[in-house]
């Protein structure tokens, strides 16, 4: 229906029958600045910003504050004892800059001058997110970049590129196979965990523990439904449970239920499984444990969590979703943990280990609410994970601790147009000067938001729109049923020790090399072998 009425309108558009079709206009119709007009459709000035702004006091006040810190700052060559990497899952540069405005707005400030925790860590870098076969990088081979220190192609993960996406024979093949920065500090007698808001079989988090060459292949339905040999092709979630960098995970905290039991069977909360061999993961992950002597403990919601006593728990298996956990904005309190919270149980599980700890976190789903274009929630997901980077910074001391937080790539929402000082970050930005119609300030390039031209062929008219709904579609120029990645590169904030080393442009697969040189683990450079302690 949709493409009749689309046709339809193009061809009312071809004939000429609609007057007010937009014009291009040429550069005399100003004579001013074509690029920057004056006469740009203006909200009105916003009266929350402090008067303060209004001197020159405020402005060099601050500005030398931060040099005095900055003045101050000595890199730190101590040795890290434990290193954790947050990774905001489609937390691209312009999310990063609206989250902030949208944290200050919650908070009743005009919002541009906030700050998301860790955009006050001392060192920033960039890092350049294409992957070897791909312009514009996906969650699997930047996983591989990021945690395992070696570029791969497009949807493989924990293999180098010679793998082509979907080969069961190239995944196998032990010479192909590379090992993470988790697997590193295991093999130095750290303890090591992973937390996802995201499915814990899911691309990112796989990049710690699996090598596979279809990131798809989370469950054995999975890799049956790709034709392929279920017992030589081990799906993602059989790899964390018995494989050799996941089997020694102390913390596994999630969504993704449906990848550990039987197709046959239903969990906690009614959702079915996913497997085809009969097989109970969970049920075997908690034997495995219990055979070696050690205590797991299985949990599947928050009081369980909330109400741990870590001093009867040697490793923590948590899902809280047959799929992916829900969005913060609409997350039940009742069953689902923040991302702060099961941050603070794993510091607090794996701070056992006398020798440090290296832990992912992932704020895993920024990445869906951009590629829905519901960009309320994509912001509200960096800011939930801007408190579980507060969390880690209390319960840990920055003398001894390394925490990197990154991006794995990009998205297309743009942050646009001449707002006003204070004005909503997720409202409007003003009027287009040449339909006359009003813009947003967050849009994207493609996606599920586009809207087909109205009747008129006139741009949809945004102000019949409920843009305030949590749920409500930013606008997109290409019409797709999912946006997609940016290639654009990402930001790299890091403190702690040798955190310096992550200043500057480089290639994301440099990340976890620092973070080993900076631990002592792995088998390149170290802060130890290099004779520095
Ligand atoms: C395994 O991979 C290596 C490196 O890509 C390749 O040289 C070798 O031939 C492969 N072995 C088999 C048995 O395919
Ligand atoms: C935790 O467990 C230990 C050992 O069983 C016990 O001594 C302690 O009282 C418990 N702590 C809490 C807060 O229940
Ligand atoms: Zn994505």
């Amino acid at each position: 229906m949709e493409t009749t009425f689309l046709i339809t309108c193009a061809l009312l558009c071809l004939v000429g029958s609609v007057p007010s079709a937009p014009r291009r206009y040429g550069v005399q119709q100003y004579d001013k600045d074509l690029f920057h007009p004056t006469d740009f459709q203006r909200t009105a000035r916003s009266s929350r910003y402090t008067t303060d702004e209004e001197g020159s006091g405020y402005w060099i006040d601050g500005a030398q504050k931060i040099l005095i810190n900055h003045l101050k700052e000595v890199h730190n060559t101590n040795r890290a004892r434990n290193v954790i990497m947050f990774l905001g899952d489609g937390m691209s540069v312009p999310t990063l800059a609206a989250a902030r405005v949208y944290q200050g707005q919650l908070m009743g400030e005009t919002g541009e001058e906030s700050h998301l925790f860790f955009e006050d860590f001392p060192y920033t870098g960039f890092s350049k997110t294409y992957c070897v076969d791909s312009q514009v990088a996906d969650s699997a081979c930047t996983a591989t970049a990021y945690l395992c220190g070696v570029k791969g192609n497009k949807g493989t993960i924990g293999v180098t590129a010679s793998v082509d996406r979907g080969s069961c024979e190239g995944m196998r093949n032990q010479s192909n196979q590379v090992s993470s920065l988790l697997k590193w500090a295991q093999d130095s007698s750290k303890s090591t965990g992973i937390i996802t808001t995201a499915r814990v079989t899911h691309a990112s988090p796989a990049g710690a523990y699996a090598s596979v060459a279809e990131r798809n292949w989370e469950s054995d339905a999975d890799v049956a439904s790709s034709g392929q040999d279920t017992s030589k092709c081990d799906d993602i979630a059989e790899q964390l449970v018995f494989g050799s960098t996941g089997k020694n995970f102390q913390v596994i905290l999630g969504g993704g239920r449906e990848g550990f039991i039987p197709a046959d069977k239903v969990d906690e909360e009614g959702e079915q499984g996913k497997r085809l061999d009969g097989r109970d993961l969970v049920q075997e992950w908690q034997k495995q444990k219990e055979s070696s002597g050690f205590r797991g403990q299985y949990i599947w919601n928050r009081k369980q969590l909330l109400s741990l006593n870590y001093t009867n728990v040697d490793y923590l298996l948590g899902l809280f979703e047959g799929s992916h956990m829900k969005y913060h904005l609409e997350a039940d309190e009742e069953n689902e943990p923040t991302l702060a919270e099961m941050t603070e149980a794993a510091i607090k599980l794996l701070s056992k280990e006398k020798n440090g700890f290296a832990l992912f976190v992932e704020g895993g789903r920024i990445d869906h609410a951009h590629h829905s274009t519901t960009a309320k929630r994509a912001l509200d997901e960096t800011v939930e994970m801007a408190k579980a980077v507060k969390k880690a910074m209390e319960l840990t001391s920055n003398e001894d601790t390394l925490i990197v937080v990154t991006a794995d790539h990009a998205h297309t929402m743009s942050y646009s147009g001449y707002p006003t000082r204070g004005n909503d970050i997720l409202g409007l930005a003003g009027l287009s000067d040449v339909d006359k119609l009003p813009y947003s300030t967050l849009s994207y390039a493609n996606g599920p938001g586009f809207q087909p031209p109205e009747r008129s062929c006139n741009r949809h008219d945004l102000t019949e729109d409920n843009m305030k709904t949590d749920t409500y579609e930013y606008p997109a120029l290409v019409p797709l049923t999912s946006e997609t990645h940016g290639g654009d590169d990402v930001a790299v904030f890091a403190t702690g020790p040798w955190a310096h080393l992550l200043t500057g442009m480089y290639e994301q697969n440099y990340i976890p090399h620092v973070m080993a040189y900076a631990s002592c683990i792995g088998s390149g450079l170290t802060a130890c072998s290099n004779d520095k302690r």
